[in-house]
């Protein structure tokens, strides 16, 4: 597979199947993905493989606290900016819409709508899943790197023949994270990565762009 099949084939995968992701290729794509770049080569990301029996617990126990109606834990950092602006603002709401209708859930119903995300603390059936944290000292541009680093997994993991949904929903059930984990206090989970094989009974609907000249700007001579 080349980069640009790698880059397009990748995208959020919310259903999959059970088979096993063996540990050889886990390792081989983050030996990998290691060569991601970071400024000053600080790779200030620290990753957590859970796969057996700590994932199927991590899921029960963010299954229970779903079912209790739990309050999710406060935010260490700010998932998005409180007043979203245009264009950003109608892009999310065209992303809602889009994953949400797939499902046949109408805008109104937040409900299902909140039990169709609901699957993302069962890492949508995946078998194997990742779990990205950050130094809390670092800034926007370890920040940065950090997501450089977790597409160099998702291309990587794409040439395996594996799909993935990264999940910042997981910020929100982070303590039942580090329950499982035991990451030292100085790290913040950033985000989770759901790992595994696409399940292709589950329909969806490839979610859009904007045009390059929303986002690209040539100035040439
Ligand atoms: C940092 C990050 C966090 C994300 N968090 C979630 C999440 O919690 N749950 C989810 O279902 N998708 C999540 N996504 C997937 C995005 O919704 C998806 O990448 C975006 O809508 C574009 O769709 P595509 O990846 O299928 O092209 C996340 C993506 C990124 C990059």
């Amino acid at each position: 597979m080349d980069v640009y099949e790698a880059v397009t084939s990748r995208r959020a995968v919310r259903g999959f199947t059970d088979r096993h992701v063996p540990r050889e290729v886990l390792e081989r794509v983050l030996s990998a993905a290691a060569w991601a770049p970071s400024a000053s080569n600080l790779q200030p990301w620290h990753a957590y493989v859970l796969t057996g029996g700590p994932l199927a617990e991590l899921k029960k126990l963010a299954g229970e606290r779903v079912a209790a109606g739990d309050p999710w834990d406060e935010p260490e950092y700010e998932q998005y900016p409180p007043a979203l602006k245009s264009p950003y603002r109608e892009r999310r709401s065209a992303f809602g819409e889009q994953r949400y209708g797939a499902l046949g859930i109408p805008r109104e119903d937040l409900e299902a709508r909140q039990r169709a995300a609901s699957a993302n603390w069962d890492c949508f059936g995946a078998p194997a899943a990742l779990f990205c944290y950050i130094d809390r000292d670092m800034g926007p541009a370890q920040w940065s790197d950090v997501g450089m680093y977790l597409q160099t997994v998702m291309l990587l993991l794409r040439a395996e023949g594996l799909h993935t949904c990264a999940q910042m929903a997981w910020a929100k059930y982070r303590k039942t994270v580090a329950e499982v984990l035991s990451p030292p206090d100085e790290l913040i989970l950033f985000c989770g990565m759901s790992i595994g094989f696409e399940d292709v009974t589950v329909g969806y609907t490839r979610t859009g762009r904007a045009p390059l000249d929303e986002t690209v700007t040539f100035v040439e001579g």
